[in-house]
C-alpha cells in the first residue's frame, strides 16, 4: 500500500551523555507539566473531571503523589458504553486508509515525544529508563505494525471462485470492545489491544490499571491529536466495583480484551460467558495472563551467555513482566557453574531509583512486596537461599524494594517453582539431563515464554518440538518480544494465545462475512 518497509524503533543509547541529558530534561518537563495535575475521563469526546479522584503515587517513593484521576460513576460507565455504541455506527464504515493514517501520524508524533512518555511511565510504574524506553519504542512499533495490518485485513481473503457466482470473503468489526489493562506495561499492552480493536473498525471502552493511568491517557490524547474521531475510544478510571464486573457484564459489550492476572482473567472469562438479558451475541474474550517462565541450560551451552540471559530476564523491571524468567533449570553437570555465574552477576545489581536509571527499582507497591516476601519466607524454609532475600532500602524513599533474590535446589512441587511471584526472585532447579530439564520446564500450569540454551542442533530441535510455550527463545533471554516480529502470547493458563504484534492478531477482533452474488 505504498508504505515504507517496517523497521523496529531503535532504543535510545543512554550511555551517551547527551542522550542521558535529554532524558533528564524530560523528567524535569514532566515534573513541571504533569505532577500535581488532575486528569479527566474521556467519554464521547467530552473530558469529564468533576468527580471524586484518587491519587497515583510514585512507586520509588510512595510519599510522592504524582497525579490524580477521577473515580468514574456507574452513570459514567453507562455513558461510555453508549457513546462507544453510537460511535461504532460510523467508525465501523470508516475508510481503512483513514485508520491506518491516524496510526502512522500517531507513530510520528510519539517518536518526537518518546522521552517525555518514558519519564511519565517511570514516575508511575517504576521502570528505569531502558525499560520505559523499550516499552515506548514498542508503542511506536505497534502503531506502525497495526497501520499495516489495518490495510492488509481490509482486503479480506481470496476464496475459490465458482462459475456462476462472484464470491468474496471480507472481515467486519464486532462492536464495542472493553480493554482492561495492567500496570506493568501501562502503554504498550492497552495500546496493542485498543489498536487491534480500532484497526478492525470496533470502538473501545478503555479501563487502565489504577496504578498507571497517565501512560494510557497520553496514548489516547496522542491518537486524538493524530485524527482519531472523538468517541471511538472512551477512557474510564476508577474502582473495580464500578468498572470491573459491570463493564464485563454489560450486554452492550461485544468483546473483552484483557491482560493481567490469572485470577481476574479467569473471572472475566467466566462472567463473559453468561448471556445477559438483551444481549444479542456470544461475547468474545481474549485474556493474556501470567507466566512462570523457565530458562533451560543444557551442559553444552555457552554458560556465560546463559547466565547473562537469565539475569537480564529475571531482574529486569524487578521481575514484574509476565515474560520474566523465574525458573532456571540446569543440567546437573553444569548446575553449580551456572548458579555461580548467575549469583555473581546478580550480586552486582544495584538497587536504586528508577528515575536515576538504577538497574533494579522498586516493586509496584507494598502489598505486592508483602506477597513476594511470603514466597521468600517459604523459600527460606524449603530451599537454599543463595542471594538476597531481604527488603532493600533507598535512603529517604518510601518504596517497596527487594534485593535480587535467588534460591537454589528448589523442588518442582514447591509453590516457589509453580506459582507466579512477580518480583525479583529466581529459582534454580537441578535436572538429571537436558531431556529431564525440558520435562521440568513443562511442569507448569502456565506456558508463556521460555529460553533454551544449547549449541547442539539435535537438542535444539527437541526443545523446539517439546517446549510447551507460546514464545520460545533459543540462546537468548525470554523477555523483550518485538511487535511485528515476536507475536506474543502463551499456552495453558497464560491465556488465550491471541499473539499481539503478530500477523493473526486482528482475527480476534473481526467477524467474517461471505458474500456470494449471482449475476
Ligand atoms: N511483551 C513483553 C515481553 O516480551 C511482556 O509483556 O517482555
Amino acid at each position: 500500500a505504498g508504505l515504507l518497509p517496517f523497521q523496529h524503533e531503535e532504543f535510545f543509547p543512554f550511555k551517551d551523555a547527551e542522550v542521558a541529558g535529554r532524558q533528564r530534561e524530560a523528567f524535569a518537563y514532566v515534573r513541571s507539566t504533569y505532577v500535581g495535575k488532575t486528569f479527566p475521563l474521556l467519554v464521547s469526546g467530552r473530558a469529564v473531571s468533576d468527580r471524586d479522584t484518587f491519587e497515583v503515587r510514585n512507586p520509588a517513593d510512595r510519599a510522592e503523589v504524582v497525579w490524580h484521576f477521577p473515580k468514574a460513576t456507574e452513570q459514567d460507565l453507562r455513558d461510555a458504553i453508549d457513546a462507544a455504541t453510537v460511535a461504532f455506527e460510523s467508525w465501523r464504515f470508516s475508510d481503512p486508509m483513514q485508520r491506518a493514517s491516524i496510526m502512522l501520524k500517531a507513530a510520528a508524533l510519539l517518536r518526537a515525544r518518546r522521552m517525555e512518555f518514558n519519564a511519565v511511565m517511570t514516575l508511575e510504574n517504576g521502570k528505569n529508563w531502558a525499560e520505559a524506553d523499550g516499552e515506548v519504542a514498542e508503542c511506536v512499533d505497534h502503531l506502525e505494525i497495526f497501520a499495516r495490518e489495518t490495510l492488509k485485513w481490509a482486503q479480506g481473503k481470496p476464496v475459490e471462485p465458482m462459475q456462476d457466482e462472484h464470491v468474496t470473503m471480507v472481515y467486519e468489526p464486532l462492536g464495542v470492545v472493553a480493554v482492561i489493562s495492567p500496570w506493568n506495561f501501562p502503554a504498550a499492552i492497552p495500546l496493542g489491544m485498543a489498536l487491534g480493536a480500532i484497526a478492525a473498525g470496533n470502538t473501545v471502552v478503555w479501563k487502565p490499571a489504577s496504578e498507571t493511568p497517565l501512560s494510557s491517557y497520553l496514548m489516547i490524547e496522542l491518537l486524538h491529536e493524530a485524527g482519531l474521531p472523538q468517541g471511538v475510544i472512551q477512557f474510564l478510571t476508577g474502582t473495580d466495583d464500578v468498572l470491573g464486573d459491570p463493564l464485563v457484564d454489560s450486554p452492550k459489550i461485544r468483546m473483552v480484551a484483557f491482560t493481567g492476572s490469572r485470577e481476574i482473567g479467569c473471572r472475566i472469562y467466566e462472567r463473559a460467558a453468561k448471556v445477559q438479558p438483551g444481549q444479542k451475541w456470544l461475547k468474545r474474550v481474549i485474556a493474556e495472563m501470567g507466566g512462570k517462565d523457565p530458562t533451560v541450560v543444557a551442559a553444552d551451552a555457552d554458560l556465560d551467555a546463559a547466565a547473562q540471559g537469565i539475569v537480564a530476564a529475571s531482574f529486569g523491571y524487578a521481575g514484574q513482566k509476565c515474560s520474566a524468567c523465574s525458573r532456571a533449570i540446569v543440567e546437573d553437570s553444569v548446575y553449580d557453574a551456572v548458579l555461580q555465574k548467575v549469583v555473581d552477576l546478580a550480586g552486582k545489581i544495584q538497587v536504586g531509583l528508577p528515575e536515576e536509571n538504577a538497574p533494579l527499582g522498586p516493586v509496584i507497591h507494598e502489598g505486592s512486596l508483602q506477597r513476594i516476601l511470603g514466597f521468600v519466607e517459604e523459600g527460606k524454609r524449603s530451599a537454599k537461599l543463595v542471594l538476597g532475600g531481604e527488603r532493600a532500602t533507598v535512603e529517604g524513599r518510601d518504596g517497596a524494594y527487594l534485593q535480587p533474590t535467588i534460591f537454589a535446589d528448589v523442588a518442582p512441587d514447591s509453590s516457589l517453582f509453580q506459582e507466579e511471584i512477580f518480583g525479583p526472585v529466581l529459582t534454580f532447579t537441578r535436572a538429571r539431563d537436558w531431556r529431564h530439564a525440558i520435562e521440568l520446564a513443562n511442569d507448569s500450569d502456565y506456558g508463556l515464554t521460555a529460553s533454551f540454551y544449547s549449541k547442539d542442533p539435535v537438542k535444539i530441535a527437541e526443545a523446539r518440538r517439546l517446549m510447551h510455550v507460546g514464545n520460545l527463545y533459543v540462546n537468548r533471554k525470554c523477555t523483550g518480544a518485538m511487535s511485528g516480529t515476536h507475536a506474543f502470547g502463551g499456552y495453558n493458563m497464560s491465556g488465550t494465545n491471541a499473539k499481539v504484534g503478530g500477523p493473526d492478531y486482528l482475527f480476534w477482533f473481526v467477524q467474517t462475512k461471505t458474500i456470494a452474488q449471482k449475476y
